[in-house]
């Protein structure tokens, strides 16, 4: 069983799914920590109603970042985690963080990567007129929302999808794949080597899903 702490910063709905996939049987890792960047991160809540410590470490209370990422760091290597997995975390991390977590740091954003990084995805899909749209499940690399990708579904753009419609159908395919990933590492079939992705024996499928009736 590997060890697993989640960064969250609101919600917690892909939390919530990697939650969902641990407590399955099929999945060889244990959620030992959620940490919350905001004292009022709903996503707080639903980690102790499934009894997994959580902690916040508020970034307002650091005058730096550095001083926050090295705060941050602590309560992560308290857990002493093997993976350590960003479910909408939306702090921007330092290199010397990012580095000290280098191949076992996840993210997932919603964008077919590296088409839109950072904020209002849907939107900006919306105003390009995308007719394919998704979400990306990658290692985290020093620049943001970029780094070697892991899996990536894509979902179609519909006549008369608004910013909701659209980022409910990619939520769902977040569901799906983030917990994959996941298991994918804690089963120590997926791995980073020189940069890249290696992932052994993909029985689940192609590496990249069409979820061509998402509604
Ligand atoms: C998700 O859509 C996730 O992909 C996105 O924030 C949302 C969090 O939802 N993350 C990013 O944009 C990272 N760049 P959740 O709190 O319900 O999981």
């Amino acid at each position: 069983m590997i060890r697993i702490v989640i960064l969250i910063s609101g919600r917690g709905s892909n939390m919530a799914s990697l939650l969902a996939a641990a407590a399955s049987a099929e999945m060889p890792g244990r959620i030992v920590g959620v940490l919350a960047n905001r004292p009022d991160a709903a996503g707080l809540a639903a980690a102790s109603a499934c009894g997994v410590p959580s902690r916040v470490v508020d970034h307002r209370l650091f005058a730096s970042r550095d001083q926050f990422d090295a705060a941050l760091a602590t309560a992560i290597d308290c857990l002493e985690p093997d993976l350590v997995v960003l479910a909408g975390f939306m702090r921007i991390l330092g290199e010397a963080f990012v580095r000290r977590y280098e191949g076992r740091l996840l993210n997932v954003h919603p964008s077919l990567l590296p088409a839109f990084p950072g904020l209002h995805t849907h939107r900006r899909a919306l105003a390009e007129g995308v007719r394919i749209h998704g979400c990306t499940v990658h290692f985290v690399t020093p620049d943001l929302d970029h780094g070697p990708i892991i899996v990536q579904a894509a979902v179609p753009v519909l006549d008369g999808d608004d910013e909701a419609t659209l980022a409910a159908r990619v939520l769902a395919q977040e569901h799906r794949v983030y917990p994959l990933a996941v298991r994918w590492f804690a089963e120590a079939r997926l791995r980073l080597r020189d940069g890249r992705v290696v992932l052994d024996s993909p029985q689940d499928g192609a590496a990249a899903l069409i979820v061509p009736n998402a509604a």
